[in-house]
């Protein structure tokens, strides 16, 4: 299969182990997103990947080809791989041209120049071809790295916190022109943030690591945001609701109703974990399911509103919860209210609340 093939990866800084068994497939146009903590070993998982870190165990296919594996290892220029890494920048005494002819070595002169005005031109950028980088803003000197990478047409493109210089404006600015670039190849890319938005908006695929470089959930962002496999990758996607269930006779109960248990066993506490967008409220009939609550405030942020509730009766009586509606929210025009929950945001692991 075309794409990038990562298989039992360990990697040890003398004694310290970072990587444990790290095996991945980035397939040809697809974008994965390792997202992670800062240390757990992402920026060198990539550098492995690209051959700048010496491969101790393990396998790394490009395309088919393999490029390191016990005994083997092709050089960097050799895994036709293009880079934008936090700390790669532009050469400050080349031109934005001459930067972005930079890996085209094996081509003649003219070829290269044409290659790299078209990127330019890609990148909206062709202007300033003969300019130095530090005439540039920041937005634009990565659109000029995006351009750089791509210019030799590399088989896999690794991205190590691409827009972390960039302030929130630009970053969501440059985050769409790099998809839109990226969608017109056809090339694998894997990309490290530890910003889990980030991760959602610009991925095919995610995959959680742990602090130890271990992977701890890999899959869609829809699969990772609504099924986490436990309550760090819960957590990591959003603020949640913690409330007390109890297993009893096959089922889960809740002060929002019946669930499926996950885990059977007749009394058992639940920790029950309720994404803030998953609790809505009304003042209409109560339907089962529907948990009488008392409504404390209510803040607008502007598309939303964060509304501080408690519970007035049942397991959770006296609890506070919060709830992520739509617009604003008038606390004192309410009476009634009631809570009720989209089970989709709704998980629950074994425990109980703290
Ligand atoms: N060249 C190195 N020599 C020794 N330790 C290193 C080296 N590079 C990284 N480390 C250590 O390995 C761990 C993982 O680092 P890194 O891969 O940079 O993590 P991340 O990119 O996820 O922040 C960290 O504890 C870091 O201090
Ligand atoms: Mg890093």
């Amino acid at each position: 299969m075309q794409g990038l093939h990562i298989h039992g990866i360990h990697h040890a800084y003398g004694e310290t182990a970072v990587l444990e068994n790290v095996s991945l497939t980035v397939p040809a146009g697809e974008l994965v997103c390792l997202l992670g903590p800062s240390g757990c070993g992402k920026t060198t998982l990539l550098r492995v990947a690209a051959g700048l870190e010496k491969l101790q165990t393990g396998s790394i296919t490009i395309d088919d080809t393999v490029v390191a594996e016990p005994g083997l290892e092709l050089p960097p220029e050799e895994r036709k791989i293009g880079f934008m890494f936090q700390d790669y920048a532009l050469f400050p005494h080349l031109t934005i041209r001459e930067n972005v002819s930079f890996g085209l070595f094996r081509q003649s002169k003219r070829a290269a120049h044409e290659r790299a005005m078209e990127m330019l031109h890609q990148v909206g950028l062709d202007h300033y071809a003969e300019d130095f980088p530090h005439t540039l803003s920041g937005g634009q000197q990565q659109r000029v790295a995006l351009a750089r990478a791509l210019a030799p047409a590399p088989r896999l493109l690794l991205l190590d916190e691409p827009f972390s210089g960039l302030d929130t404006n630009m970053r969501a600015r440059i985050r769409d022109e790099t998809l839109n670039m990226l969608k017109q190849t056809n090339v694998a890319t894997l990309m490290v943030t530890h910003d889990p938005r980030e991760a959602m908006y610009m991925s095919d695929r995610i995959k959680v690591m742990g602090a130890n470089g271990q992977v701890l959930q890999s899959g869609r962002p829809v699969d990772i945001y609504y099924k986490p496999v436990d309550e760090y990758v819960a957590r990591l996607f959003g603020p949640v609701n913690v409330i007390q269930g109890s297993v009893c006779q096959g089922g889960l109960e809740t002060s929002f109703g019946r669930y499926p248990a996950d885990e059977i066993g007749d009394g058992g506490d639940m920790r029950v974990l309720i994404r803030l967008e998953g609790v809505s409220l009304h003042n209409g009939a109560a339907t089962p399911g529907d948990a009488p609550v008392e409504v404390l405030s209510a803040h607008l942020l502007g598309d939303s509103s964060i509304v501080h509730i408690r519970f007035k009766e049942g397991a959770n009586q006296g609890l506070e919860i919060r709830a992520r509606v739509h617009g604003s929210f008038d606390p004192t025009e309410s009476g009634e209210v009631w809570a009720r929950v989209d089970p989709r945001c709704v998980f629950q692991y074994a425990g109980t609340p703290s």
